[in-house]
């Protein structure tokens, strides 16, 4: 991916008009493919990544693992090759760990694995407070030694090796529970995860990682039981085929519920977005689900009717698919409340929409009330991260005029090149370079 730091979209919208048609198709989701890539970590033989998403997330992260000793090696656009023969560093290159929050996931398997591990807070999204004292707390559980410095966090293992324990989570945590599912698999012992997550990115990344030699049982529950193999590193059998991007899927069925006419989105499994296709049937889209894709198509009537939703852990309605939501919703007929309950702060681009004529107010930093239909007009906006930066897009496609996203370096941290393929069902949209 060449360097997208200062590009800029610009797009004509359709002004309410219900016109795009075709097949869109989703890439391996980042949210899988970020995890698999510090999974590498825990392998003693060479292991194939397959159907990677091409976006900058994933591209720091291998930069990341690449500074701390692995071997990577690209075959075509999708497919790499992890060998961490030689991966013996413990300590995170700060300037790159401080872009990616991802890596935090990197830093249980690299203290099992080393022993010992370095790290700055990681970044990522500008979405309220992220604290990592889940992953801390853990590490202590299993008898290492953690110590916060100015500007960077030291985690010493304790002498031969971390131990299994029971660590229960305050509030349901995705890359915790994929960091100590990891972690826990080269530990000495039992480890039981309590109020773990249920995605379905954890659900594929564990099973690929039992096909490796762990033991791991109740995926896709709340208790999540890993014995651990005690310092042994895991053997890959075949390749990981990364699963598609429910979240990109759930983003391009919001667009076609804003301005679709007859869309097909496929290369995802259909039932990890229930929450999403279940709300747009209720709000008035036409939906047939194959078990990889799923056709939307509307009436002829434009706003559809508008629902309240509450954001939740899966299988509940994705944070990541918030804002697009929201956007939809202010095109729809009705007055709704959204509660997003998982980040404080993920609203804060109401405030944009409200400039291009949204009727959003925000009740707190958890609940907005938003009124539709009320017509957008286009404007000149800054994509403040990654999902908000996708929910300007949808809105510039709706509105009447022309628009200019700035900052699409948020968006590319997730999106492979998603104007093509929004060109391609008939937006129009263009990228800006400007050096
Ligand atoms: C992951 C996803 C992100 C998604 C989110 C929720 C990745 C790379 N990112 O983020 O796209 O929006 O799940 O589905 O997979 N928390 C703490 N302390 C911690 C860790 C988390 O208090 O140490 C809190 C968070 O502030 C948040 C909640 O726990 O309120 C859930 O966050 P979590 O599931 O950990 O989000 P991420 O894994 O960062």
């Amino acid at each position: 991916m060449s360097n997208t730091t200062n590009d800029t979209f610009h797009i004509t919208g359709l002004g309410g008009k219900r016109v795009l048609k075709g097949e869109v198709k989703v890439n391996g989701a980042k949210n899988a493919a970020l995890k698999a890539q510090a999974t590498a970590v825990l392998f003693g033989t060479p292991l194939t990544l397959a159907n990677m998403p091409d976006i900058a997330d994933v591209q720091k992260l291998d930069e990341l693992l690449e500074a701390m000793g692995m071997e990577i090696t690209k075959e075509g656009k999708r497919k790499r090759t992890y060998n961490a023969r030689h991966f013996s560093e413990s300590v995170f290159p700060a300037h790159i760990a401080k872009h990616i929050r991802a890596s935090v996931v990197a830093t249980g398997p690299v203290l099992a694995r080393t022993g010992k591990v370095v790290f700055p807070h990681p970044g990522g999204c500008v979405i309220g407070a992220r604290p990592i004292d889940f992953f801390l707390n853990g590490y202590k559980k299993m008898g290492a030694v953690v110590r916060e410095g100015k500007s960077a966090y030291t985690i010493i293992a304790p002498r031969g090796g971390l131990r299994g324990a029971e660590i229960f989570f305050p509030k349901v945590s995705v890359t915790g529970t994929e960091t100590f599912m990891m972690t826990a698999t080269l530990a000495h012992g039992t480890t039981v995860l309590k109020n773990a997550a249920m995605e379905p990115e954890i659900v594929s990344l564990g099973n690929f990682l039992k096909e490796s030699g762990a033991d791991i049982s109740g995926l896709g529950t709340p208790t999540i039981t890993i014995k651990g193999r005690g310092g042994k590193l895991l053997r890959a059998r075949s390749a990981y085929t990364i699963p598609g991007d429910r979240i990109e899927a759930g983003s391009f069925c919001i667009l076609v519920a804003l301005a679709g006419r007859d869309v097909t989105v496929s290369g995802f499994n259909s039932e990890e977005l229930d929450a999403l296709l279940f709300m747009l049937e209720d709000m008035g889209m036409n939906i047939e689900k194959e078990k990889r894709s799923v056709r939307l198509t509307a009436g002829t009537k434009t706003a559809l009717k508008s629902a309240s939703f509450t954001t939740h852990e899966y299988p509940g309605f994705p944070t990541d698919l918030q804002a697009p939501m929201v956007t939809l919703l202010t095109q729809s007929e009705g007055e709704t409340t959204v509660f997003e309950t998982i980040f404080e702060g993920r609203l804060r681009y109401t405030d944009e929409l409200k400039f291009m004529g949204a009727d959003i107010t925000l009740m707190d930093p958890h609940r907005a009330l938003v009124r539709g239909p009320k017509a957008l007009k286009g404007r000149t906006l800054e994509s403040p991260d990654l999902r908000a930066g996708l929910a300007y897009v949808l809105a510039a496609i709706v509105a009447e005029g022309k628009s200019t996203i700035h900052a699409v370096s948020n968006i590319d941290r997730g999106y492979e090149r998603v104007e093509e393929r929004l060109v391609s069902l008939g937006v129009d949209i263009e990228r800006v370079h400007q050096d």
